[in-house]
């Protein structure tokens, strides 16, 4: 069983504001492979903007429903996911990433995170809304950093373009990923 078979997709991690939905399309468009954006997916299956799903239903709600869809994607071959920040928080969703993908943590400097959540015109964060980012963003990474550390890969994304890290991924994959059969 060769490589891609054994660990058939690959999977972008790393906190809000890294770039996952951007890099994730580009590379999955330079690879041939689909892009599947987990907040994206929840959005069209719940018909609610995911802040509106956190203000409605909860969190608890929110990731139940995010660790189901992630688990039921991660059983596909051939794709690009790239999860939420917070996908990771569950260990059974570690798991089956370890399983079935090879993952990607796109890094980011706190300053680079929050310069880029300020720069967004909507307020799309749930867990920012209302909050003062300067202390929420470092608390949350900390807390999470454990989790994005295990990845196979870590890209740093301070200051490079969208291009600029699809590609430094691609010439970063241990073997050439397939798309779907
Ligand atoms: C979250 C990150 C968001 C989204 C939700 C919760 C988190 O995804 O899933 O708002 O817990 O960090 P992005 O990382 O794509 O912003």
């Amino acid at each position: 069983m060769s490589a891609a078979e054994r660990v058939p997709n690959i999977a972008l991690i790393g906190f809000m504001g890294a770039g996952k939905s951007s890099v994730g399309r580009d590379l999955g468009a330079r690879k041939g492979m689909p892009f599947l954006d987990l907040d994206g997916i929840i959005e069209e299956n719940e018909a609610l903007p995911i802040a509106e799903i956190f203000a409605a239903r909860g969190e608890p709600y929110f990731r139940e429903i995010e660790g189901l869809l992630f688990r039921r994607l991660c059983e596909g071959v051939g794709q690009i996911i790239g999860c939420g920040g917070g996908t990771l928080i569950d260990p059974r969703n570690r798991a089956v990433l370890e399983a079935r993908c090879f993952s990607v943590w796109l890094r980011a400097s706190v300053p680079e995170i929050l310069r880029r959540i300020e720069s967004e015109a909507a307020p799309v964060r749930p867990l920012i809304r209302g909050a003062d980012p300067r202390i929420v963003v470092p608390a949350l990474l900390r807390a999470r950093e454990g989790a994005y550390r295990g990845a196979d890969l870590v890209i740093d994304t301070d200051g490079r373009s969208v291009e600029e890290i699809s590609l430094a991924i691609r010439a970063a994959l241990p073997f050439p990923f397939r798309g779907p059969p």
